[in-house]
């Protein structure tokens, strides 16, 4: 018997026994924030492995044109999430996938087998969504249509930039994840055009984002691990 002491957000209720857990330890300060941190109890190293495998989430850039913000925004997100340590986290950026504009060709770009690889083997995911005509990309609509089951039962959060932080688009894909099993937190940073970048096109974000990102991450991997117990292993 060994006892591990493990941030909660590593912690999944749905893997273990509740007599497993020996205590919920009340929030700890942690630069700042407000953690809680379990301890936790394993009979074997099999335990022990389940215990604290991070979970794989992909920051995916929903834009592909010359010149995009999104690869800024996504790098800033993913900044903030490997501080936490809580899981693996890489930018998935679907313009590397030359994807085709779906049923125009015969489908055996390697691409369209890539994507769908990288998105089975994540666990949630974080929408970077930029607002193109009050809705998402085209390129990303082709992309989130070009699989299917590899989205199911999985965990997402969205952040969004725009006029008006992107609000408008995030809605739209919010409806789209529905439709694919994805489930969205509520949490969603927004980022003005106007006041988090610099002449449009250099990210300045205002300080208020860092909590809103982390209290994202905090409810996408609570529901990415409970979500992932629903998917077969
Ligand atoms: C085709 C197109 C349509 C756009 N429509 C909107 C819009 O409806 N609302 C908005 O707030 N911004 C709109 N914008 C501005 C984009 O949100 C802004 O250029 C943003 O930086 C685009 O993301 P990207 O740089 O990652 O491509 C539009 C931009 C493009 C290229």
């Amino acid at each position: 018997m060994k006892r591990l002491f493990k941030p909660y957000s590593l912690y999944r209720e749905s893997t273990f026994a509740y007599n497993k857990l020996v205590n919920i330890h009340t929030l700890r300060k942690r630069g700042g924030e407000f953690y809680r941190w379990v301890l936790i109890e394993v009979e074997n190293k099999e335990e022990e492995a389940v215990a604290t495998e991070k979970l794989n989430i992909g920051i995916i850039l929903g834009s592909t044109r010359d010149g995009r913000v999104s690869p800024q925004v996504g790098e800033w997100v993913k900044g903030i999430a490997e501080q936490r340590g809580d899981a693996n986290y890489e930018i998935v950026d679907i313009a590397e996938f030359q994807l085709p504009f779906l049923g125009t060709t015969d489908g055996t770009e390697p691409g369209i087998a890539a994507w769908n690889e990288k998105l089975a083997g994540l666990d949630g995911f974080v929408f970077i969504v930029q607002e193109y005509n009050h809705s998402i990309t085209g390129a990303l609509k082709n992309a989130v249509d070009f699989a299917r089951e590899a989205w199911f039962n999985k965990a997402a959060g969205i952040v969004s930039y725009g006029s008006t932080g992107g609000a408008r688009a995030a809605e739209h894909l919010r409806g789209i994840l529905g439709e694919l099993l994805v489930a969205d937190v509520r949490t969603h940073p927004t980022l003005s055009l106007f006041t988090d970048f610099e002449n449009f096109t250099t990210l300045k974000p205002a300080e208020l984002h860092q909590k809103n990102v982390n209290e994202m991450l905090d409810q996408v991997i609570a529901w990415s691990g409970a979500l992932k117990t629903l998917r077969p292993s």
